[in-house]
């Protein structure tokens, strides 16, 4: 933007450092085209560039702040805990802390591991899931991002949906051979691939809420007939709850939907903007975990303090009356006054409470092949043209954005007209 020097020139430095500028391809513009903003400094809804340029954020660092940037709950406790211990290699009050809250909210929990990220979580919850069957196989959705783990970069969702990769290049043939991916909420197709590989899967991996090819809800049914099979095959039914984890109630989509997995996957709004993942589920598959168990997992930095800190910080401003309440409201409003003026055979939007995606194609779309026949060049427009105005949406049009505790009413009113507008850019 020729108005953000500063942002600009750090972007122009950032090339020289890192691939494509960034530290995560998510962040680049590539599907967008143009110069992505360098970001200094956050306050609720709001971002600031270095040339003190705000924006009306709704990536909120992809889904990890529920309250908003650098809310004063996280400020405070972090502040704490880095006067009195950082790091240390050994157990921590902090982790139990956390620990006792997520199982609380989450019961399925019987025991749980803390890791640095959200890969890490669904890295290790396959290989808890392949000791315990002694299966190689894993089950995963087309357009189901779980993280960059070898085994799961097949028909991927998010930055891979975007460029269109079907896979990732580095990763040798045998390491993704045992993985399977096949159309979500599509319960015919997860049948036949159990027919075709009796007694070879492992686990089925999924999404509750797909959230990485764009918002695709579930159809009635799906998760419970996912249950079902696994159940009736001996396979691992893992939920890979980073996105949907606390986004909706406190609790996961298996609490609220009443399905209950073998495993969960965390990360995101439990970490409270510092790097954390965590992954749990019954107590006889998570005693295969060494030190208990031979499924060798560990981490230096794993239940790091600043981040349990961070994370109780959040989960404690999560459970006050009315928290998920208020934003589900603002947020249905918000969608609601979009959907009733876009017009539907160019436009759908996928909500659910503070999570959504604008579809440039009308819908339903319920799969990854109906998301992919959005226009994603009118995506790229209507992205520079909310980018204009100072409203940054995500950089792709197959992710989703988030509707947070500080988005107040009045910027969501605002925002729906400049959204609106944004549509007509040429
Ligand atoms: C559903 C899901 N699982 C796993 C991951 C990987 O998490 P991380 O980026 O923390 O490694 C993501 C990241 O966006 C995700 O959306």
């Amino acid at each position: 933007m020729p108005d953000s020097p500063l942002s600009q020139a750090a972007f122009q430095e950032a090339l020289t450092l890192f691939p494509g500028g960034v530290n995560s391809p998510v962040r680049s513009f590539a599907s967008v085209g143009g110069t992505p903003v360098v970001f200094s400094r956050g306050k609720g809804a709001l971002l600031e560039d270095p040339d003190r340029h705000k924006y009306l954020d709704f990536v909120q660092s992809w889904g990890a702040h529920i309250l908003g940037h650098t809310p004063a709950p996280v400020v405070r406790a972090v502040s704490r805990q880095v006067r009195r211990l950082t790091s240390v290699g050994a157990p921590t009050q902090e982790e139990n802390h956390l620990g006792k809250l997520l199982q609380k909210a989450i019961p399925s929990l019987e025991r749980l591991r803390f890791v640095s990220s959200g890969t890490e979580a669904v890295m290790s919850a396959l290989r808890v899931a392949r000791a315990w069957t002694n299966r190689p196989m894993i089950l995963k959705f087309d357009g189901g991002y779980h993280g960059h783990a070898d085994a799961l970069l097949v028909s991927a969702g998010s930055g891979l949906a975007t460029l269109n990769q079907p896979a990732s290049a580095g990763v040798p043939e045998p390491l993704t051979s045992a993985t399977l991916s096949v159309p979500y909420n599509d319960l015919e197709a997860v049948r036949a691939a159990f027919l075709a590989h009796p007694g070879k899967i492992a686990a089925v991996i999924v999404e509750p809420y797909a959230a990485n090819m764009g918002l695709v809800l579930p159809l009635p049914g799906f998760l419970e007939g996912l249950r079902a099979i696994t159940q009736e095959q001996g396979t691992l039914l893992i939920f890979d709850e980073v996105i949907t984890g606390f986004r909706f109630h406190w609790g996961g989509v298996q609490t609220q939907v009443g399905v209950t997995p073998d495993l969960t996957t965390l990360g995101k709004i439990i970490g409270g903007g510092l790097p954390v993942g965590a992954y749990g589920g019954r107590k006889d598959l998570m005693d295969l975990v060494a030190p208990v168990g031979p499924v060798y997992q560990a981490g230096t930095l794993s239940g790091n303090p600043l981040a349990m800190a961070a994370g109780r910080a959040v989960m404690n401003q999560l459970t006050r009356p009315g928290f998920y309440e208020a934003i589900a409201d603002k947020a249905e409003r918000f969608f609601e006054t979009l959907i009733h003026r876009l017009d539907p055979t160019r436009y759908y939007l996928a909500h659910k409470g503070g999570l959504a995606t604008l579809f440039f194609a009308p819908g339903p779309i319920n799969n990854l092949t109906q998301a992919k026949s959005s226009d994603t060049a009118a995506y790229a427009r209507w992205f520079h043209a909310l980018l204009e105005q100072k409203i940054f949406v995500a950089p792709a049009q197959f992710e989703a954005m988030f509707v947070g505790a500080a988005h107040t009413p009045r910027a969501l009113r605002l925002a729906a007209d400049a959204f609106l507008k944004a549509l007509d850019a040429k």
